[in-house]
């Protein structure tokens, strides 16, 4: 049998095997310094090397290239972790492919070698290879047209809406409370007077930053491990799930809403949220079930101090709410 012809097959026959049983073993749940993907690459680099030499099968230099080109798509492609997105990925390769092709057209020697096999195709020399290669390619780029062009079926986007109209009264723990007139009773921070203090070591000289450092713990003991330590949403929990936990930092959540609503929806969480918001479920808990009134108005005040955002008020005469509710609210704003 032709020499090229072993290399070549223990090239694929060895790919296969590396890929398929032994990369496995080199991936366990904790990699150690051994046992780890790119360890298990360089073994089966050094394979390469070592059965072309032993053999002396002397591969001419378009299998050489050919074997480090897609040694360089595997590592890239299914090696390299986390995986790269694919805007990097075609990057390297064009780079990997630029490499390979310096390599052999190091000089016209070496370049009259690599074009000769493919030459002797494309004449009619190697009547076979040509024969497939020709029979195939019409095969191949009529299925990658094929699959370009059927249809995908996808899931119909589902719409939630982030902050729906709240109802009009809730109940808390026996109480019900008008949302349109509820107040944060322990509100009187309207001016930041506070927002230089720090709760914790200002929280006795100030009944207010009192109430804010609760609220904060109320805030670490519960709320952080979704929304943050930051405030940021990115809580250690977060990432599981959809919808994420709410970024109070983000001009959109708290900055546009009123203390009553949020009011209503810690005290509710999840559950308490009408149809329109439930194509997925919210993770957010009824946290009414394990904190009391006055501990969820302080988280909501801890949440404001904390970001510098102010509630939305309906009552300030610049507040163009305001204006609605002498003119009548328009459809759909809350
Ligand atoms: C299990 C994770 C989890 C915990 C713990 C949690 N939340 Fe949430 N929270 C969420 C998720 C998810 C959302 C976004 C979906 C939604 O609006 O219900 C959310 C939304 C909110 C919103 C609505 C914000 C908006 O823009 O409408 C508020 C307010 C809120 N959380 C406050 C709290 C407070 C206060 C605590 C602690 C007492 C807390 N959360 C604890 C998961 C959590």
């Amino acid at each position: 049998m032709n020499k090229t012809f072993i290399s070549f097959i223990l090239f694929v026959g060895g790919l296969l095997v590396f890929h398929y049983g032994i990369f496995p073993i080199f991936m366990p749940k904790e990699p150690t310094l051994f046992l780890n993907r790119y360890v298990c690459f360089l073994l089966m680099a050094a394979y390469l090397i070592i059965v072309n030499l032993t053999l002396r099968l002397k591969p001419p230099i378009s299998l050489n290239a050919l074997m480090v080109w897609c040694l360089g798509f595997y590592f890239y492609k299914f090696v390299l972790f986390p995986p790269v997105p694919w805007t990097l990925f075609i990057t390297y390769m064009m780079l990997w492919s630029i490499g390979t092709f310096l390599y052999i057209s190091q000089d016209a020697e070496t370049f009259r070698e690599f074009r000769k096999p493919i030459v002797k195709v494309i004449v009619g020399e190697y009547k076979l290879a040509r024969l497939v290669i020709f029979a195939l390619l019409p095969f191949l780029v009529g299925f990658g047209t094929y699959t370009a062009i059927y249809p995908k079926f996808e899931e119909p986007v589902e719409l939630r809406t982030v902050h729906p109209a709240p109802p009009a009264t809730t109940k808390v723990h026996g109480k019900s409370y008008v949302l349109e007139t509820a107040r944060n009773p322990f509100r009187i921070d309207e001016q930041d007077n506070y927002q230089d203090k720090f709760p914790f070591l200002d929280a006795d000289k100030y009944p207010y930053m009192k109430n804010v450092t609760e609220g904060g713990t109320v805030f670490f003991q519960n709320c952080h491990y979704c929304h943050g330590d930051q405030l940021n949403g990115l809580g250690m929990f977060s990432h599981v799930f959809n919808p994420t936990p709410a970024n109070f930092i983000d001009p959109g959540t708290i900055a546009m809403l009123r203390e009553s609503f949020l009011f209503w929806r810690v005290s509710k969480g999840g559950p308490g949220l009408p149809n329109e918001s439930t194509p997925w479920s919210s993770a957010m808990p009824p946290w009414e079930e394990h904190l009391n009134t006055e501990e969820i108005w302080k988280v909501i005040l801890f949440e404001y101090w904390y970001t510098g955002w102010h509630p939305r008020t309906f009552d300030t005469e610049e507040s163009y709410v305001g204006q609605w509710e002498k003119e009548g609210k328009p459809a759909g704003a809350h």
